[in-house]
């Protein structure tokens, strides 16, 4: 992919480009948590977005997209979101560094990647990151990892129009091989732990459905939390988020929200507790508590936060079931895209066979298994 994203540069622009890489992610567990400033325990992938940049003195920039075969030009000086074009990452992102008051002028950009669309990979947060890792570089603007995990995320609120937490960018920029973070979205800070599976192996069961009302229910959900909060701080005063209430609270909680916004609020209180649970049995090597951990994620995203569908659930509880098989659950903000399961090595093929005969016979799709590895985060290459 590298080579072929250097070569449409060369032949579109006739220049050398510098070349960045940017990684998608997975999310072991912590699902929906990043916007009350939990915890989340993501790790970034192999599979990955690759951007060409190079300056330009023509006072426009041009970009090039290998996965949509497009072309795009604008004027860095005047530019405005345009609504769902792939662009508005790259003008998105601008618009941060403008706002943040650095310089830069025209360049040409071509962009590629490898990431399945649609999957829940986060192919969006890797194209910001990488286009963050490019600029940086070309314009020599030392921006340091977390300066471009934050504008990724504001660029997306504000030019995709999704109001997105940090994991997904900051995983893209500070994933190290074979390594989740244990990453607390309030200081924006993570631990680094070792994601040694054993006998076991990660594979990502791809539902291939996208339901429609993805980004508006995510922007509602976020808006739920928000209101618990307000709600809640009548009796919590010291309050900031959902992440400053314990477990132990729950029964004073479901006192005080109403029947629509309790589950709501147990989800986000329970999977902090879930995700920090997790950790520690992944350092400890207790998989088949992880496993559990990651089935009762999924019942609690599916119950009582209602972003999982018909499908996702229908992988998952298939899985729990079939020999081998530590852990399975949505993964991502749902409605679609992938579960993420914990599969013994030896019944891998087993696994693919029976739940891939089940998912296409009931809905008649055949679903994608994508195996994972733990890449390295973003990077000049
Ligand atoms: C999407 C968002 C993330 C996070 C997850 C749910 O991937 O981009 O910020 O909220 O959903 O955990």
């Amino acid at each position: 992919m590298k080579a072929l994203v250097e070569k449409a540069f060369f032949d579109l622009f006739e220049q050398r480009p510098i070349l960045s890489f940017a990684p998608g992610r997975i999310n072991l567990i912590g699902e929906h948590t990043d916007y009350q400033e939990g915890f989340v325990f993501p790790a970034a992938v192999e599979q990955g977005i690759w951007v060409a940049i190079q300056k330009n003195q023509l006072g426009k920039c041009r970009l090039y997209s290998l996965d949509f075969q497009e072309e795009f030009s604008f004027d860095p000086t005047a530019f405005s979101p345009k609504k769902g074009h792939w662009a508005n990452y790259v003008m998105g992102f601008l618009a941060q560094l403008k706002q943040a008051g650095y310089e830069f002028q025209s360049f040409d950009m071509v962009i590629g990647g490898n990431i399945p669309v649609g999957a829940g990979l986060s192919s969006s947060a890797a194209l910001s990151v990488a286009i963050g890792t490019a600029l940086s570089e070309l314009f020599d603007l030392s921006l340091s990892k977390k300066s471009i995990a934050l504008y990724s995320q504001k660029s997306e609120h504000l030019y995709a129009g999704v109001n997105c937490g940090i994991m997904d960018p900051y995983a893209s920029a500070f994933g190290v091989k074979g390594k989740a973070l244990l990453l607390d979205c309030r200081t924006n800070t993570h631990e680094e732990i070792e994601a040694d599976f054993g006998d076991y192996s990660l594979i990502l069961v791809n539902s291939k459905v996208k339901h429609s009302l993805a980004d508006s229910a995510y922007n509602q959900r976020r808006a739920a939390c928000e209101e618990s909060v307000r709600i809640l701080l009548s009796e919590f005063p010291e309050i900031k988020t959902l992440r400053d209430i314990p477990v132990s609270q729950l029964e004073k909680v479901s006192q005080l929200l109403s029947a629509e916004l309790f589950p709501k609020a147990k989800h986000v209180i329970t999977e902090d507790d879930r995700t920090h649970r997790a950790a520690e049995s992944l350092k400890s090597g207790r998989l088949e508590e992880f496993g559990t951990l990651l089935k009762e994620s999924h019942q609690s995203l599916s119950e009582d936060f209602e972003v999982s569908c018909k499908e996702l659930d229908f992988l998952a509880e298939t899985s729990w079931k079939i020999p081998g098989v530590l852990g399975s659950r949505m993964m991502g903000g749902g409605f679609g895209g992938c579960t993420i399961n914990l599969v013994k090595n030896s019944e891998i093929n087993h696994f693919q066979d029976i739940l891939g005969e089940a998912y296409e016979n009931e809905f008649d799709i055949q679903p994608e298994f994508i195996p994972v590895k733990i890449g390295q985060g973003a990077r000049i290459v």
